[in-house]
């Protein structure tokens, strides 16, 4: 019996320790059926979802990614974002097949594969299953579209490592309400400082008392420690999507 639907969401947290356990093929359809139901930009379904089961191209994934973990988990998704389906449709039909290279395309199909990315991991925490939503797959994404031989119009957005959870992560506490959540328009909270403050010190207390690598460590820390990313990172990134037929121009 599925959790309570608000209770599966309030208790979300990735998981990257898995018992190992393959999943079933039953459990993999009942995860693709929920991500077909998610709302998809004009119904045009323009997203693919490739699982991968070969444990070479496990291995790759978790050269690209670093996360070399994905080999022990119990399934791994990749989500395309797919223009490819559409544009055989609109060619076999002799129709003008532009509008699909557009942004505005490119978009749609990044929201429909980000929004079944989140159905798939819903439904894998409604049915006892823990997951981890991998943007690192864009590491080296010209690798991958090599690997996997995507075609024209697609592009690999998300990896989802899923599987039988062997640990149980404690929850991260999110942001106040009031620093996120505004009515009618962006006001900032004139006690933004207090708010962020108490919100520094609930992450302190959660990263000083977390179930695994214990830090101190505060959200403002974190948001900091992010800006010493390599400002080129990925900067291929724009080149290799419009190499795959997308008009960013
Ligand atoms: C778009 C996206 C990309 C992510 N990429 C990675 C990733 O590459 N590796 C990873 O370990 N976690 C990744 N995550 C998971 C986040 O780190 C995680 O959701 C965040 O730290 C909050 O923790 P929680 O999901 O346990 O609440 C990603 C999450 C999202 C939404």
């Amino acid at each position: 019996m599925s959790e309570d639907i608000l209770s599966v969401l309030n208790h979300h947290r990735s998981v990257r320790q898995f018992d190992g356990q393959s999943l079933t093929n039953a459990e993999v359809t009942t995860l693709v059926t929920a991500a077909q139901h998610a709302a998809t930009s004009t119904f045009s379904q323009q997203y693919s979802i490739i699982s991968i089961t070969d444990q070479d191209l496990k291995h790759e994934i978790g050269e690209i990614t670093g996360h070399h973990w994905v080999e022990n988990s119990g399934h791994y998704f990749l989500m395309i974002a797919d223009q490819h389906r559409n544009l055989a449709i609109a060619q076999a039909a002799n129709a003008d097949t532009s509008v699909l290279r557009s942004f505005d395309k490119f978009m749609a199909s990044v929201f429909d594969a980000a929004i079944a990315t989140e159905a798939i991991v819903t439904a894998g925490e409604a049915i006892g299953l823990g997951s981890t939503i991998m943007g690192s797959i864009l590491n080296n994404t010209q690798r991958l579209i090599d690997l996997l031989h995507l075609p024209e119009l697609t592009f690999p957005l998300l990896g989802i490592a899923v599987g039988h959870p062997a640990e149980k992560p404690d929850l991260k506490p999110r942001l106040p309400q009031a620093l996120m959540h505004f009515t009618n328009q962006y006001i900032w909270p004139d006690d933004f400082a207090v708010e962020l403050e108490r919100y520094n010190a609930t992450t302190a207390d959660y990263y000083a008392s977390r179930n695994s690598n214990l830090k101190q460590m505060t959200f403002s820390r974190h948001i900091i420690g992010e800006l010493s990313r390599d400002p080129n990172l990925r900067a291929e990134l724009v080149q290799v999507i419009k190499q795959q037929g997308f008009n960013l121009d």
